[in-house]
């Protein structure tokens, strides 16, 4: 029985990571013109409403998307204006109130013969998925993420990007993530992947970390939030794998999320190294 639903979540701090990790990747791959087969394991429905009863009930977006929209609205902050020009697109005027999810930074940035697969498995979001995907290029498929994104490999275009974020409400998740990123990599080794994992006090990201440091996979890039003052439960921070990540998106990554740090908008400590070198 699944119960996790993102729009508890959508616009938090750790969504502001993993969307503009997502969305300059995107864009620094778009520096070649050979099209891109981009596949969303865990796709969710697209786009939230911040002012819904999920979201406020949570009111993470507050400490999220709306504190950077805010800020960066009396002062611009030029690491995240495109960013931020991609959500502005989905709201009308100042106001915001539509926040996008993964496959709606994928479609914001899809180019003719670019490809887009979007798993998801419940019911209720591939529903509401469907209908945002309506008349756009994208497959929706109501299936098992895990599996989808072996089944679909090698891909169709020359390249291939590629999102795995499960809501780790099993615990299995983590070594499930781990082994399927091992065994897509084998089947595209030029694959670029990003992976999210949250970081709690049980550090349940560690098995899935030394796992893939125990594959033959090269060329891993570690990068952690963490919140210099975290709440006494739940997440401590953010995490996400960036496998062949393209050159500078390192850089772009420390600079946005540092400048959350400085400006107030997220105090946190920026870590990030290579869980394994090339
Ligand atoms: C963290 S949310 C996804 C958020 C989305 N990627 C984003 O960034 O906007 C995880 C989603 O995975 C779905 N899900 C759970 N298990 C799944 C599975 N095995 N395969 C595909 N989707 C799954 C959940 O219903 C949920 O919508």
């Amino acid at each position: 029985m699944l119960s996790y639903l993102h729009a508890f979540h959508a616009g938090n701090y750790a969504d502001l990571q993993k969307h503009f990790a997502l969305y300059a990747t995107l864009r620094l791959m778009h520096n070649k013109a050979t099209a891109i087969t981009c596949i969303d394991t865990h796709a969710g429905s697209a786009v939230y409403d911040l002012t819904s009863e999920q979201a406020r009930k949570t009111g993470e977006a507050a400490a999220g998307i709306e504190r950077l929209w805010r800020t960066a609205g009396q002062q611009p902050l030029a690491s995240w204006t495109d960013f931020l020009a991609a959500v502005a697109d989905l709201n009308s005027g100042d106001t915001l109130q539509r926040y996008p999810g993964s496959p709606a930074w994928f479609q914001q940035c899809q180019r003719p013969g670019d490809e887009l697969l979007a798993f998801e498995l419940h019911s209720n979001e591939t529903s509401r998925l469907q209908t945002w995907a309506k008349g756009k290029p994208v497959r929706v498929i109501n299936a098992d993420g895990f599996r989808g994104l072996l089944k679909a490999l090698p891909p169709r275009n020359p390249r291939l990007l590629v999102l795995i974020d499960p809501p780790y409400e099993v615990k299995d998740d983590y070594l499930t993530a781990a082994d399927t990123l091992l065994k897509a990599w084998q089947r595209c080794r030029h694959g670029v992947f990003l992976l999210w994992y949250p970081l709690l006090p049980a550090g349940l990201h560690k098995d899935m970390l030394a796992r893939i440091q125990g594959g033959t996979m090269r060329k891993v890039l570690r990068s952690e939030v963490w919140l210099r003052d975290p709440p006494g439960r739940g997440m401590l921070g953010t995490g996400l794998l960036v496998v062949n990540p393209p050159w500078t998106l390192e850089e772009q990554l420390a600079q946005a999320i540092n400048d959350l740090d400085h400006t107030g908008i997220l105090p946190c400590h920026y870590q990030s190294d290579w869980l394994v070198p090339e």
